[in-house]
């Protein structure tokens, strides 16, 4: 059996974590303050990390709430925004974790698809047009889990005016926001609204590593103080000690270094792929992501990819197949991390799965003759 080659999870490869950064950040953090460190702590996070992330994103403290990880931030703004049967707008693909998470809920998902500019925003005018009334949309701005795809500022704008229009809360998810390629980073619609009409999370798992565990949520005072309080029933506090190292490591400025090293990581990789399957496999179709872990492949219409799956994992390669990030459809569609894998492991593993799709492909031909 060949060697596994995943393009399958969102985490990037060893190489690519700052351990030796992690251990200085935890021996500084355990030194300056043990107490802290040690202690439950409360639900609003390590206090300095919390002052950090306020200062980062221009706003009071008490806008705060560090959390263990996004998805546990996502899970809380969910129970405080999100009741049984209440309807919610999402892209269409989006990232599986949020769907499963609003359909645990009852929410009544619906998805709008997803252009390489982000959320088409005339198909949502369409949708609120005929009657819906959603409490939030979700939006995964930079870099989009599954697509790749960046919401252009002119669609940053549009949206934030139909969320005032028509009263839904924004929920601006926002993990991959520091690892662009190229180009300046557009403004935030968290920077962009004047009134309380967006909540923003983000995280340190792209950016540290994930194994950390710390992610935020960005948001009015009133709210926060209401995911403070759910957060506080769930679990008394978040892990100090991993917000502690966090704290320690955007301090001593290796947080910068690290983003600047993943980076340079990153945009090899997207590269190598990009080129590997324009030699490789020609009948793929996508856009070139401009940051981020994730590349969407269209394959021709018809393409089995459950077949294709299959075929790819009998010769030693992942991938999320495209059904997986929406409600229906998806059939002939792939998502491809490049997060996890060496720009070697991206070559060795482009070639198999060309392999395994002509090889699939040559059999539908041969049955249709
Ligand atoms: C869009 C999106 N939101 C949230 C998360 C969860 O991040 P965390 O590791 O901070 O829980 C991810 C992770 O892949 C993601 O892609």
């Amino acid at each position: 059996m060949a060697k596994p080659i995943s393009f399958a999870r969102g985490a990037p490869s060893l190489d690519i974590v700052d351990v030796d950064g992690l251990r200085a950040a935890a021996d500084k953090a355990f030194e300056s303050d043990p107490g802290g460190m040690t202690a439950y702590g409360t639900a609003i996070g390590y206090p300095p990390l919390r002052e950090w992330i306020a200062e980062r994103h221009q706003v009071a403290p008490e806008q705060v709430v560090v959390t263990n990880g996004s998805l546990q931030a996502d899970a809380f703004l969910f129970d405080a925004l999100v009741e049984s049967g209440d309807s919610v707008i999402v892209e269409r693909p989006t990232y599986d974790r949020t769907l499963l998470s609003l359909r645990n809920r009852g929410a009544d998902v619906r998805m709008v698809e997803l252009e390489p500019d982000g959320i088409d925003v005339s198909a949502l005018e369409r949708v609120l047009a005929a009657g819906a009334r959603p409490k939030l949309a979700h939006i995964i701005p930079n870099f989009q889990n599954p697509a790749g795809y960046t919401l252009s500022a002119a669609k940053r704008e549009r949206l934030l005016e139909l969320a005032r229009t028509h009263e839904f809360t924004i929920f601006e998810d926002d993990p991959y926001v520091a690892l662009r390629f190229e180009g300046s980073p557009l403004p935030t619609m968290l920077s962009m609204d004047s009134g309380d009409t967006v909540v923003y999370a983000s995280s340190f798992s792209k950016t540290v590593c994930p194994g950390i565990r710390v992610g935020y949520l960005v948001g009015p005072a009133e709210l926060i103080a209401r995911v403070v309080k759910i957060a506080t029933q769930t679990y008394i506090s978040p892990s100090m000690v991993s917000q502690g190292i966090v704290n320690q490591f955007c301090l001593s400025g290796a947080l910068e270094r690290s983003i600047e090293f993943v980076r340079n990581a990153l945009r090899e990789r997207a590269d190598t792929l990009c080129e590997a399957l324009e030699r490789e496999l020609p009948e793929a179709r996508f856009v070139k992501p401009l940051g981020g872990y994730f590349l969407w492949v269209d394959l021709p219409r018809g393409t089995d990819v459950g077949a294709l799956f299959e075929a790819a994992a009998e010769r030693g390669v992942q991938y999320v197949k495209g059904s997986d990030f929406v409600l229906d459809g998806g059939d002939s569609s792939m998502r491809l991390a490049y997060s996890g894998v060496t720009p070697e492991e991206i070559e060795e593993g482009v070639k198999r799965l060309a392999a395994a799709y002509h090889q699939l492909a040559g059999v539908a031909d041969e049955d249709a003759a």
